[in-house]
């Protein structure tokens, strides 16, 4: 391990990068989970996350997200450190420039889809008004609007999955961490909620960590991370200098081989 980064510089990596995290390792009990991951998202890219179950993808989201410490490591949110602030600057940071879809949904059971997705304009002193119309916005594009005076246990699975990335969506944070934002979607369903991702990162800017199994998933992203073994595949991710997004989703990956390529011999 290597000693935590001091607070005052920001690593190069971080510099451009909307968010990043730098060397973080991670131990739940005995079981070293991260060693020496480094991922950075420049602003307006849309970053996949892959690998196998229990890789600790979830974990790398939950360290960037400031919802836990890195045992050794740093996390910077536009260039300044975020790891080391206070539990209410931490959750005061994740209410204003962060947006998070849990892979295990977290919406409020005893409200309304509606209240759950106002429920971030409100506390941070949106008008009740200005909430509902914006919550409406975001339920509606993602074809949920329908569903909004119902309470949670009352939906489907994937109705309040989308309701949870409107929740992510409405405050338009500089930060999007989304962890199988699709994992409870068809195709068609799955691409509104991606669409909206894009949107977001285009037209505002935001980053998007978008934790995924499924390469169709991952193609919408303008860069895959592999997460194996605790590490990083391919080494320190570098953000981009300009945001990635180019307008068009990468081609869906073919399962044929290139036109002349022999089928591989078995
Ligand atoms: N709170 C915790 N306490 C103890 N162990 C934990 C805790 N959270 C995660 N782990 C362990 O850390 C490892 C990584 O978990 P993590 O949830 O980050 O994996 P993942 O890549 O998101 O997996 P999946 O694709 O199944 O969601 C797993 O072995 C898991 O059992
Ligand atoms: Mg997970």
């Amino acid at each position: 391990m290597t000693a935590t980064t001091p607070a005052t510089t920001t690593p190069p990596a971080a510099q451009r990068a909307a968010l990043a995290g730098i060397d973080l390792w991670h131990s739940f009990g005995r079981t070293e989970v991260l060693k020496g991951v480094s991922v950075a998202i420049a602003p307006g890219e849309i970053v996949a996350l892959m690998g196998p179950s229990g890789s600790g993808k979830s974990t790398v989201l939950h360290l960037l997200g400031a919802l836990l410490r890195p045992d050794v490591g740093s996390v910077w949110l536009a260039g300044r450190r975020i790891d080391q602030l206070s539990q209410n600057g931490r959750s005061d940071l994740r209410l204003h420039r962060f947006g998070f879809v849990f892979q295990f949904g977290d919406l409020i059971p005893e409200l309304t889809l509606g209240e759950n997705v106002e429920l971030p304009l409100r506390l941070t002193g949106v008008k009740a008004s200005t909430a509902r119309r914006l919550a409406r916005e975001f339920l509606d594009r993602l074809g949920v609007a329908d569903q909004a005076d119902r309470l949670v246990q009352e939906v489907s699975g994937g109705e309040a999955q989308r309701a949870a990335v409107a929740r992510a969506l409405v405050t338009s944070p500089e930060v999007i961490l989304a962890d199988e934002p699709t994992g409870s979607l068809d195709t068609i369903t799955g691409e509104l909620v991606l669409e909206a991702f894009v949107s977001a990162a285009r037209d505002l800017g935001t980053a998007v960590l978008l934790v995924t199994h499924e390469a169709r998933v991952a193609a919408w992203a303008a860069r895959e991370v592999l997460l194996r073994d605790g590490r990083i595949l391919g080494g320190v991710e570098q953000p981009s200098t300009h945001p990635s997004w180019t307008g068009q989703p990468k081609p869906l990956p073919s399962p044929a081989p290139p036109a002349g390529a022999p089928w591989p011999a078995r």
